[in-house]
């Protein structure tokens, strides 16, 4: 099997597992599913609320003030809000969404379907009726065409019979001639240039489209489809009675702006001083064309943002700070440092906003081997955000940010005109502060932490025979549940004992499950499957002779004896040390 057969299979068992053991549903799956909706259950969302308050724990709440942590430039101060989903629509006008997030969208002339048109050429390739079109023309996927023969002739012609079974409306179906002729004058004038099935389909949908009338070909059908055109990603609604264009509002496609409209109010209120950052955890909306991957892209997630506001003159460094906090983060969660990559954008990579931005990528299980999905961006905004929510909307003009203005001189969309300028009293400075904005997708990261703790290895059962063992290696802070108390048998006092174990970790605000149920071996399977760290078990020895009890570790399956009255403050010390 290849590396990424090997990992979509890889995939299926995660998400197989998700919905088996409770972390995540599709929505409304019993009226066949919202697409692009996700629903986490009850082990889930006691892990995406682990992942959240371990962020909000590391970057708030535990963030000291009065001490620049490691590779800080400087000390600062760290706060947060939480604001509404909706808000003023102007605030989407300012902040560029309104004209500016919408993605390159083609719809199928056949199938009606709609694609993103940088998602269209990737989704070719997965799709069923070119790997069988590509299979029946003897080219089986990836296999190089480095000659045109007699035998490969034959090949495309039979292809064309196939192909029209396979993808009537494929343009290459209906004038296999031209490929062959184009193939020709391939092999002709670059020789020692083999091609792959896919070259040769972009090639004949792209650059002899002109020539032909050939069109890039339906992900779905193979049929045509449109030209690339605008689509807002923004969900609308109204807010009110009545459905008019007075009264439409939108929901937030980023928990960014709720922080930016509030600057004011977080400086006057909590009399912070720059440098410091807001923090925020919000749902955030995205009408995606192409919701897919699992949870990796939603229509509706969650987001975990900082606007961290500095000086202009030392927002660099700040930059490059940020960047390599938020690696160590995940790192820090337990993220294998292999699977993970910081990557600069390229310069027409950036958003309309960005003066710079780096991207933290995990290479989950359902891309290609060597290929990563972004978890969260770092971005240098400069002072864009603030600008524009004070004087009107920004454009970029000869590599600076202007106010756009309309044909009667005036800025285009206006600001709120309040002043969001910042006075440093001690420096007598006035100036409009730049921005570093880590945004992190909660769900990614959700995703990202279940794709790296499974694992699946052999272990003996009960009877000493090997079985094959699913294990989720969660970091001990995200773990869903801390520990299981489990009694050997059902008798002979240990349950009793058990539960009195069970209500002092509650009691100590440790998340315990009790298990009675089954052989110990498949009770321990079944906690290493929910990524339990360790269990806890009472058997004879703790109620006839020393009240000690076993605790066994589910990573290095090491069992120690220490006593039942320990035990609480053992799990709460190793909790605090992970
Ligand atoms: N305020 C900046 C901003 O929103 P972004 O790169 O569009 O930047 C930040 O989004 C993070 O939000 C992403 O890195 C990702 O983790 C998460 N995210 C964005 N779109 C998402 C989607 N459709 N589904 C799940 N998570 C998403």
């Amino acid at each position: 099997m290849s590396k990424d057969k090997d990992r979509s299979a890889q995939m299926d068992k995660i998400v197989a597992l998700c919905k088996r053991k409770g972390f995540i549903f599709q929505n409304s799956e019993i009226y066949g599913g919202q697409n692009g909706f996700w629903d986490y259950g009850p082990l889930g969302v006691e892990l995406k609320r682990n992942v959240r308050e371990a962020w909000w724990q590391d970057m708030v709440n535990m963030h000291d003030p009065l001490d620049a942590p490691e590779g800080a430039p400087d000390k600062f101060q760290m706060t947060g809000v939480e604001t509404s989903i909706i808000m003023h629509p102007q605030v989407w006008k300012a902040s560029g969404h309104f004209d500016l997030f919408s993605d390159m969208m083609q719809t199928c002339r056949q199938c009606k379907k709609l694609f993103r048109a940088d998602h269209v050429w990737e989704m070719i390739e997965e799709s069923e009726w070119f790997q069988s079109l590509a299979k029946e023309c003897g080219v089986a996927f990836g296999t190089q065409l480095a000659t045109i023969d007699s035998a490969a002739i034959l090949q495309w012609a039979k292809a064309k019979k196939q192909g029209r079974r396979l993808a009537p409306g494929l343009a290459v179906v209906r004038n296999p001639e031209v490929t062959l002729s184009w193939l020709a004058e391939h092999q002709q004038s670059q020789p020692n240039q083999p091609l792959s099935a896919v070259d040769l389909l972009r090639y004949l949908a792209t650059e002899q489209k002109n020539q032909t009338g050939l069109q890039t070909p339906c992900p779905n059908c193979g049929g045509d489809l449109t030209e690339p055109r605008h689509f807002n990603l923004m969900f609308e609604t109204h807010t009110g009675a009545l459905q008019s264009d007075d009264n439409k509002a939108f929901l937030r496609p980023e928990t960014a702006q709720g922080i930016f409209v509030n600057f004011k109010n977080v400086v006057d209120s909590s009399r912070v001083k720059i440098p410091f950052g807001v923090a925020q955890i919000g749902k955030s909306f995205r009408n995606e064309i192409t919701p897919r991957n699992f949870t990796f892209r939603s229509r509706e997630f969650e987001q975990m943002e900082i606007e961290f506001f500095c000086h202009p003159d030392t927002s660099p460094q700040w930059y490059k700070y940020w960047r390599d906090r938020r690696f160590a983060w995940y790192t820090s969660l337990g993220i294998g440092n292999e699977r993970l990559t910081l990557r600069d954008h390229d310069a027409d990579e950036l958003s309309h906003y960005s003066v710079g931005t780096a991207d933290i990528e995990y290479q989950f299980p359902f891309m290609a081997e060597g290929e990563f999905g972004e978890l969260e961006g770092i971005a240098h905004r400069g002072d864009f955000d603030l600008r524009s929510h004070m004087e009107g909307k920004l454009q970029a003009k000869d590599g600076k940010l202007e106010v756009q203005l309309d044909e009667h001189g005036q800025p285009k969309w206006r600001g709120s005109g309040k002043d969001l300028t910042y006075f440093d009293d001690q420096a007598k400075e006035r100036f409009t502060p730049h921005v570093i904005e880590p945004s992190a997708g909660a769900d990614r990261a959700t995703l990202a932490f279940i794709c790296e703790a499974y694992y699946e290895d052999e272990q003996p059962d009960d009877k000493g025979n090997m079985q094959s063992r699913t294990v989720m290696r969660f970091h001990p802070r995200l773990a869903p549940i801390k520990v299981a108390v489990l009694p050997l048998i059902k008798k002979a006092g240990m349950p009793e004992k058990a539960k009195e174990l069970f209500r002092n970790l509650k009691s100590a605000g440790i998340a315990a499950q009790y298990d009675e149920q089954s052989a110990i071996g498949r009770r321990y399977r079944r906690q290493d499957e929910i990524g339990t760290p360790w269990c806890v078990t009472i058997d004879g020895q703790t109620v006839e002779e020393d009240n000690t009890v076993t605790l066994r570790d589910r990573d290095s399956l090491e069992q120690v004896r220490l006593p039942m009255d320990e035990v609480v403050n053992e799990i709460s010390n190793r909790l605090r040390s992970t």
